[in-house]
C-alpha cells in the first residue's frame, strides 16, 4: 500500500523516534509499504516518521541511481534502530540534497564523508560498519529524520534565510508534487 508522505509542518517530523524490537506490530507490512511508497515517489531513502510513524526505521534504495553510481547496484537496505556512532570530521563534502517531506527545496549541505553506523537489519541481526561517500550522505540525511532533524536545519546564513519562506509555503500546503502527501491541517 502506498502511504502518504508527511510534509514539513507535521509534528512527527520533529519528534525523536522510538527504538523498536521484533515484537513491533505489523513491522513487515510497514517496511513493505515504505518500499512501495519510496518507489512511487521516486526517492532514494525514506524514514518511518515521513510516513507518520515515529520509530527508528529507515530504508535506502541506491539501486535506482546505479546507472550513475555503479558501485550501488543492488543496494537496497532496511535499517532498524540505526545510530551514527562516529563522524570522521577530517573530510567533509558539499552536495545538493532534497527530501520527499520538503517538496521543491534543493540545497547544498555539508556532511562528513565517512561515518560509523550501528543498526539491525530486517532479521534483527546487528551491524557495525564504517561507510563513506554518497551512501554515508544518504544515511546521515535519513537517520537525521529519526532525531527530528531535516536537511534544511544544516543550512547557515543567507541560504537558511532564503529557505524560510519555502518552508512556510510547504507548512501551509502551498506546493505541488506528484505523490500523495499529508499536510498538517
Ligand atoms: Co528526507
Amino acid at each position: 500500500m502506498i502511504l502518504p508522505i508527511y510534509t514539513y509542518g507535521q509534528p512527527v517530523l520533529r519528534q525523536e523516534a522510538e527504538e523498536i524490537d521484533k515484537d513491533y506490530p505489523k513491522l513487515d507490512q510497514l517496511i513493505k509499504d515504505m518500499y512501495e511508497t519510496l518507489e512511487r515517489s521516486e526517492g532514494i531513502g525514506l524514514a518511518a516518521p515521513q510516513v507518520g510513524v515515529p520509530i527508528r526505521l529507515a530504508i535506502i534504495n541506491l539501486d535506482v541511481i546505479s546507472e550513475d553510481l555503479p558501485e550501488y547496484k543492488g543496494y537496497v537496505r532496511t535499517f532498524i534502530n540505526p545510530f551514527i556512532e562516529e563522524y570522521d570530521e577530517t573530510e567533509t563534502d558539499i552536495m545538493e540534497e532534497g527530501c520527499l517531506s520538503l517538496p521543491g527545496i534543493h540545497e547544498k549541505v555539508k556532511r562528513a564523508k565517512r561515518i560509523r553506523v550501528t543498526y539491525q537489519d530486517e532479521q534483527f541481526e546487528e551491524h557495525d560498519e564504517w561507510v563513506e561517500g554518497y551512501l554515508a550522505r544518504v544515511m546521515q540525511h535519513e537517520f537525521d529524520h529519526l532525531d527530528g532533524v531535516v536537511f534544511t536545519d544544516h543550512l547557515k546564513g543567507l541560504r537558511r534565510q532564503l529557505t524560510k519562506s519555502k518552508l512556510q509555503d510547504i507548512r501551509q500546503g502551498n506546493f505541488s508534487c506528484n505523490y500523495k502527501v499529508k499536510v498538517k491541517r
